[in-house]
């Protein structure tokens, strides 16, 4: 009886890990290659950064929506459609960076919701 108190325990560990462990490897493998997870000037100065590290983009999301739900869906929608119209960044990111490119051919609505949801832990 103890024994199986133990594996249930054991599995339900296994299933909270896999679910942060999937918003970080699909983070990791669709959005780092841009966006950093920390910052380096050195790289910046390198001109090795492709866009701001992942931390500046959610600083500015958080400061911009008062509610998760909002901050969610801004992510999404951005990452699915960028335009300069949308972006919370100023201007000049755009010109030193070059507008976001869409997602949409590499990134699944299921997906999103993963990555969204992990960004915003
Ligand atoms: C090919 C490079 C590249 C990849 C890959 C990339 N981004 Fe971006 N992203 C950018 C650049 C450049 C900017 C800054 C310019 C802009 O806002 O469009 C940006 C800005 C953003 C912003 C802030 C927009 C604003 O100005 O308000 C969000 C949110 C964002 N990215 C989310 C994501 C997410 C989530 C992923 C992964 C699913 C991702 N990006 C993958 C290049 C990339």
């Amino acid at each position: 009886m103890k024994k199986r108190w133990f594996i249930m325990l054991l599995l339900s560990a296994t299933t909270l890990l896999t679910a942060s462990d999937t918003g970080a490897q699909l983070s990791e493998e669709k959005c780092t290659s841009c966006h950093m997870t920390s910052s380096s000037s050195a790289k910046l100065k390198d001109g090795k950064m492709h866009a701001p590290p992942m931390w500046g983009v959610m600083k500015k999301v958080k400061n911009r929506f008062k509610t998760k739900e909002e901050g969610i869906a801004f992510i999404t929608d951005y990452t699915m459609n960028p335009s300069a119209e949308k972006m919370i960044f100023p201007e000049a990111t755009k010109e030193y960076f070059g507008l976001m490119p869409s997602m949409r051919e590499t990134v699944t609505d299921e997906e999103m919701k993963i990555i969204a949801e992990y960004l915003y832990r």
